[in-house]
């Protein structure tokens, strides 16, 4: 393999000797430029594999110079050197896409180390992206990282059903993945050709949801001054996603109801029908066949929704997929584009898996990408990890009990129903399974659905 070729500027000229004669004594070959108009002038000729650049020189300085050569599109990796105590100027290097620094006087030691860091991480990167050309196939399961055993059955069902018009229903605690799941479905499916049109369910008063999901016609209401196209519309051809179901008005869900049985709606104030060919997806943190059970959410449409659904684990059920999780998102999350990943420390990583993760993935997700940023790319300790109290044991209160009027034996009952109801859901109605997630000898499970009258 070819010698690696460094170049070294820096307007200190026992500095550039110095560099030149330790990088060449391990194997490297180099050259200098005595200043920043000098590193512009050569550059475009010669094309070194690493430009170590002092951060303050007469002329043009080396963020200047990083800029200009952002300018001329001349990609080389920039590894600056910066004087203790300008970490300002060094943030804003890395900002302009120096691979990292040093801050001088430096050791000879750490120098070659992080040049070694760099070549090394080039050529993992170059065989990464290699290794993904060779990869380069249909994969449902491409950006969603975990393999517990959980994980595998949302992939199943994901390949299972992506291909077909089925609507799919995603639950599961808030940040653990529905929306991803939602995406990578729509990608798999035979309407991936169409957009994938999201709507947020929570997010608007009824009136406003209803127009902005079948459109409305000019003056059907005060401030309608313009017909308006509905997000089921726009999804023609593609899919929509329905996002916090739960949190839809009776009187909306209606509405969706008859869209989803006869694939037909008006757009407000109008009375024309139109037709389309949409693919639904929604998804919901909250437990539907509770809140169907408690009057806040129809029945018909939750048995509509609910043709296919997938559960999301959350995470404190599957810390097995934790480690993964970690490695994905100090890539994701890079301290700078060229900068390798950060690294955890064993007792960080402790303290991850020890967490019970009441914000789920999306927890893990910025936990992590903060503390990169605070380690400044660095190895990751727990002093850069912020996390969450952990959540207090769900607890009864009396005086709350009290208020609500209701006997011991009605609380505990509407826990129990709520309880069986869930674990149902989960099982896909499976009894066995049920009886197994209750610890409830099946015979007694019988009795209590027939108590409950969930025997369905
Ligand atoms: N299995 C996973 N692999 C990789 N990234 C994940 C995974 N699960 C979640 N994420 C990431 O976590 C973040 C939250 O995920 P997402 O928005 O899909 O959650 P959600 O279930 O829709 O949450 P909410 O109910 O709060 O809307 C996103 O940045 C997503 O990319
Ligand atoms: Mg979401």
């Amino acid at each position: 393999m070819s010698k690696k070729q460094i170049l070294i500027a820096d307007d200190d000229p026992s500095i550039r000797l110095l560099l030149r004669n330790f990088l060449e004594s391990e194997g490297y070959e180099t050259a200098e430029a005595k200043s920043g108009g000098e590193v512009l002038r050569i550059l475009p000729a010669l094309t070194p594999d690493l430009l170590i650049m002092d951060l303050r020189m007469p002329e043009w300085d080396g963020i200047e110079v990083m800029k200009k050569l952002g300018e001329q599109n001349l990609k080389v990796p920039v590894m600056l050197m910066t004087a203790y105590g300008t970490s300002n100027s060094a943030i804003q290097a890395i900002q302009l896409g120096a691979f990292d620094y040093i801050t001088k006087p430096f050791e000879l030691d750490d120098v070659l180390l992080t040049v070694r860091r760099f070549f090394d991480y080039q050529e993992l990167a170059a065989e990464v992206k290699k290794l993904r050309v060779q990869l380069e196939r249909p994969d449902p399961t491409d950006k969603i990282i975990g393999k517990s055993p959980a994980m595998q059955e949302v992939y199943k069902t994901i390949g299972r059903v992506a291909r077909s018009d089925s609507t799919v229903l995603i639950w599961g605690e808030t940040g653990t993945g529905k929306e991803l799941v939602a995406q990578t479905l729509h990608q798999h499916s035979a309407h991936r050709a169409g957009p994938l049109i999201k709507v947020g369910c929570a997010a608007l008063p009824e009136t406003l949801l209803e127009s902005e999901l079948f459109g409305h016609e000019k003056g059907s209401f005060t401030g309608a001054m313009v017909q308006r196209k509905g997000r089921f519309e726009m999804a023609h051809k593609g899919s929509i996603f329905l996002d916090e179901i739960g949190e839809m008005s009776l009187g909306t869900q209606k509405k969706l109801l008859r869209v989803l049985q006869e694939r037909e709606f008006e757009r407000v104030g109008g009375s024309v029908p139109l037709q389309v060919d949409v693919r639904v997806i929604a998804a919901t943190n909250k437990d539907l066949a509770t809140e169907s059970a408690a009057g806040r959410f129809r029945e018909d449409l939750y048995y509509r929704l609910n043709v296919i659904s997938i559960f999301m684990p959350p995470l404190r059920e599957r810390k097995d997929d934790i480690p993964t999780l970690v490695e994905h998102f100090l890539h994701k999350h890079r301290f700078s584009v060229s900068s390798p990943p950060s690294r955890l420390s064993e007792e960080a990583l402790k303290v991850l898996m020890s967490h019970d993760w009441p914000g789920n993935v999306r927890e893990l997700e910025n936990t992590i990408e903060r503390a990169v940023v605070m380690a400044q790319g660095g190895i990751i300790t727990s002093q850069y990890l912020y996390l969450t109290p952990l959540k207090q044991k769900r607890f009864i209160d009396l005086d709350q009990k009290l208020q609500s009027n209701q006997s011991l034996r009605e609380t505990m009952g509407d826990i129990e129903r709520q309880l069986l109801q869930q674990a149902l859901a989960r099982a896909d109605g499976n009894r066995t399974e049920v009886a197994k997630l209750l610890k409830l000898e099946p015979n007694e499970l019988e009795t209590r659905l027939k108590e409950y009258d969930l025997e369905r």
